[in-house]
């Protein structure tokens, strides 16, 4: 299939209500739009997919020291699997690969397969399991905790 030609840019304080619109049409367990606003405020890499001028996807790593851990990662529901949330997501390895990181890790709601599919083939392992770490109806489900290694994604 081929692929869209997209582009990259970090995101701006006033991207952040299309960035908003496009989390709460897409993710079933949106972020907050004071999520993405602290985000910004607290220097992590935020980063912006825009097919033909429109945001079509954002994602938010944090890094401390040598470790980045992705928080969040969409896709605009009307453009998902079209290869975006991978390219996206290679676009976050490579930023973190330049800023000189080691580990890559992120955490996966246990239902949430799509997201788990992504992040298995492109080479993130399970490492653990955080028991009841996200709040789902009336009750809680495990968060997967996933990692990629160096050489992995300096490659
Ligand atoms: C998870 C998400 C980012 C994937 O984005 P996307 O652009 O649709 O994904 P892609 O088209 O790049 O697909 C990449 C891989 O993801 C997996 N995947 C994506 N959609 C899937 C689906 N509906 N069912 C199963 N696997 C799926 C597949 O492994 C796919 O590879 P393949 O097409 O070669 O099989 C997107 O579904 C999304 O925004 N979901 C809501 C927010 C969310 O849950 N984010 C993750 C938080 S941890």
């Amino acid at each position: 299939m081929t692929q869209p030609s997209l582009t990259f840019r970090p995101m701006l304080e006033s991207d952040l209500e299309q960035v908003n619109a496009v989390e709460q049409q897409s993710a079933e367990h949106p972020w907050r739009k004071a999520h993405f606003s602290d985000s910004l405020t607290s220097g992590y890499t935020c980063e912006l997919a825009v097919l033909d001028g429109r945001i079509v996807g954002h994602c938010v790593m944090m890094t401390v020291a040598d470790e980045a851990s992705i928080l969040i990662l969409t896709v605009d529901k009307s453009f998902q699997r079209r290869g975006i949330g991978r390219q996206l997501l290679q676009h976050m390895l490579q930023k973190a690969g330049q800023s000189g990181c080691n580990t890559i890790l992120l955490e996966v709601r246990r239902s949430n397969i799509k997201a788990f599919n992504l992040y298995l083939h492109e080479g993130f392992s399970e490492i653990g399991i955080r028991k009841n770490y996200y709040p789902m109806g009336r009750g809680w489900e495990d968060a997967i905790v996933m990692a990629m290694e160096p050489d992995t994604f300096l490659s």
